[in-house]
């Protein structure tokens, strides 16, 4: 059960550190400095007590706000990879520029040249509900297909599959937007899965002797991807989306 912080009292150097102000030692410094204060008194003491709900908190004169948990929307563009930070490519968290916490991650993974819906937050407890194998939250994906779709493709993956490497798969649910296949069309397809191996949906392709060119998740769970969003841009999630995500998960044990 998770503590509600904002009741407690907490150090201010934990309450600064949490909002990304810098290292413990480094706000030691900051405060041996006089650069912060607590309700505009100058505070030297970086391991006093504070109430982050009443105490108003500053840094260089301007006011650092607490936020125990942040949710966000990312309609996640190709191009860049769902970790908290990687040498060569752009991540995730560069792309959520207006976030206050500093420990914040994605909710599961998305390849890098995989688009669409991904959920970035600091709630250990709601991403690790929603990632669970045992919850089976189902995950939609729209892609475009190369090949030839086998006739029986809607029925081998409702019986499920074992993937190249012996991989079995639950079942999952197909369904054909568009039927390609002639002079190199693609199909479109909408692929309903249960769970998230890895590679799982261009895997489960290839089993079936076709090739993934395209690949957006729609939705996960409850949380559906806001199509108002352009690739690469993000939004806090609505009270709602919040509730129901919360209740599913619970649900769906
Ligand atoms: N399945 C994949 O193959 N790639 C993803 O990014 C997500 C699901």
């Amino acid at each position: 059960m998770a503590v509600d912080v904002m009741k407690e009292l907490m150090r201010l150097d934990k309450y600064l550190t949490e909002m990304g102000q810098g290292t413990r030692s480094q706000i030691k410094e900051m405060a041996r400095k006089g650069r912060i204060t607590v309700n505009s008194v100058t505070e030297k003491k970086s391991d006093r007590k504070i109430s982050p709900s009443s105490d108003v908190v500053a840094v260089d004169g301007r006011i650092v706000a607490y936020a125990e948990y942040e949710y966000y929307m990312l309609h996640k563009p190709e191009g860049v990879v769902s970790a908290t930070e990687d040498r060569r490519h752009r991540t995730v968290l560069d792309l959520i520029t207006g976030r206050m916490r500093d420990d914040l991650f994605p909710v599961g993974r998305l390849d890098i040249d995989t688009e669409g819906l991904l959920l970035i937050t600091n709630d250990g407890d709601l991403a690790h509900r929603l990632l669970s194998p045992k919850k089976h939250v189902d995950k939609v994906y729209y892609a475009k297909i190369e090949g030839m779709l086998p006739e029986d493709a809607k029925e081998r993956m409702a019986a499920g599959l074992t993937l190249s490497d012996g991989t079995e798969t639950l079942p999952a649910d197909l369904e054909i937007v568009r039927r390609g296949g002639g002079c190199g069309e693609l199909f479109e397809i909408r692929l309903t899965i249960h769970e998230g191996k890895f590679h799982q949906v261009k895997r489960m392709f290839e089993t079936l002797g076709c090739h993934v060119v395209y690949l957006k998740r729609l939705s996960m769970g409850t949380l559906t991807l806001d199509e108002t969003l352009k690739p690469g841009e993000y939004r806090p999630l609505t009270r709602e989306e919040l509730e129901l995500l919360n209740k599913t998960d619970q649900e769906q044990e």
